[in-house]
């Protein structure tokens, strides 16, 4: 009792951040872990990279460095400390190890995976290489990195475009999601050719659900992320990464706004814009949400699971992630 009583006055500062989204009654089941965490990390030179859709306690509260998926790659190659405990998906995880082969890069849970990851295989790419010859492929991050090993280059939703149209060539493969190939395509003279896959979460958006977001909140701003389908983004006022939706309503401060992504980036975001009414129709990602603070401290005592690559894959996989930052 007595721990638990220290932890809450230890963590007071850090709840006072978060009192917007977390009630008062649920943060005695945080703060121990909280606390231990915050240990934990200056015992271990550790840092922890937080994605956008992670939960407010865990973003708000133990992250080091927090973004979309192209800033946390960015971030995987700044940081001088000897853990890396990714708070997001596989992917990431896999990235941040790409970029960092002498540290440890620890994910919480081997089970956070992404739809999107698990719609295409290295043999998939080297087919549809096969078909397109000479046609360079750009592959989403959203990739083992057996397939990034396929590719010319990666690009992430934050910037998709510009990968593509750095290749000055008039046709591109890009894959895996079907839906982020379609809305670059609508932005680019690039011909773009797509995969079939699908993020779980953004597909279940549609356009007749923002037609009655209008109807029942005149005068809302509409954000989409381009994983939603090209006629939900269409129908949006604006489309970026979660970093970019997040910057928007940062600059804009809109009255009243809904974010079409998964759950806790409105939380998140709603966390620093007191000002901003959040609609919250929202979709929740389940491979997000196996990251808790109790695997994140977890991962930290027992140093678990740590990420490894095949060197052979790891290479080229690199190659490809390293062109995509040189840009
Ligand atoms: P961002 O790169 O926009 O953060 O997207 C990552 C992701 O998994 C979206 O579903
Ligand atoms: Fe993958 Fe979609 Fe979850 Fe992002 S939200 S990690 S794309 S399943």
């Amino acid at each position: 009792m007595a721990a638990l009583s220290e932890a809450l006055a230890r963590t007071a500062p850090l709840y006072d951040r978060v009192s917007r989204v977390i009630p008062a009654l649920e943060w005695p089941v945080f703060a121990g872990d909280v606390d231990a965490i915050l240990t934990l990390k200056r015992e271990r030179n550790a840092v922890i990279l937080a994605h956008n859709y992670q939960t407010p306690e865990i973003f708000h509260c133990v992250a080091d460095l927090v973004g979309d998926s192209l800033a946390l790659a960015r971030m995987a190659t700044q940081t001088d400390a000897d853990i890396i405990v990714l708070a997001g998906v596989h992917f990431m995880a896999e990235t941040a190890k790409l970029l960092n082969p002498s540290k440890t890069v620890l994910i919480p849970d081997l089970g956070a995976g992404c739809s999107l990851a698990e719609s295409i295989t290295p043999a998939d790419v080297r087919l549809i290489r096969a078909r397109h010859p000479g046609v360079p492929v750009v592959t989403y991050v959203n990739t083992s990195a057996a397939v990034k090993a396929e590719s010319d280059i990666c690009c992430t939703s934050g910037n998709a475009r510009a990968v593509v149209e750095s290749l000055g060539v008039d046709r591109v493969i890009m894959i895996p999601d079907e839906y982020l190939a379609r809305n670059v395509a609508a932005e680019t003279r690039v011909e773009i050719i797509a995969w079939k896959g699908h993020c779980e979460v953004h597909e279940r958006f549609s356009a007749d659900e923002v037609r009655q977001l209008r109807e029942d909140h005149p005068g809302i701003t509409v954000l989409a992320h381009p994983e939603c389908p090209p006629d939900v983004v269409a129908a949006a006022d604006f489309a970026g990464s979660t970093a970019v939706m997040s910057d928007y309503v940062r600059l804009r401060q809109p009255a009243r706004v809904v974010l079409l992504t998964e759950c806790s980036m409105s939380d998140n975001v709603a966390v620093q814009h007191p000002g901003v009414e959040f609609i919250r129709p929202c979709n929740l990602c389940p491979h997000m949400k196996r990251i808790t603070l109790k695997n994140i401290r977890q991962a930290l005592e027992e140093n678990r699971h740590e990420v490894t690559i095949d060197p052979v894959v790891a290479a080229p996989a690199r190659r490809a992630v390293e062109r995509m930052l040189a840009l």
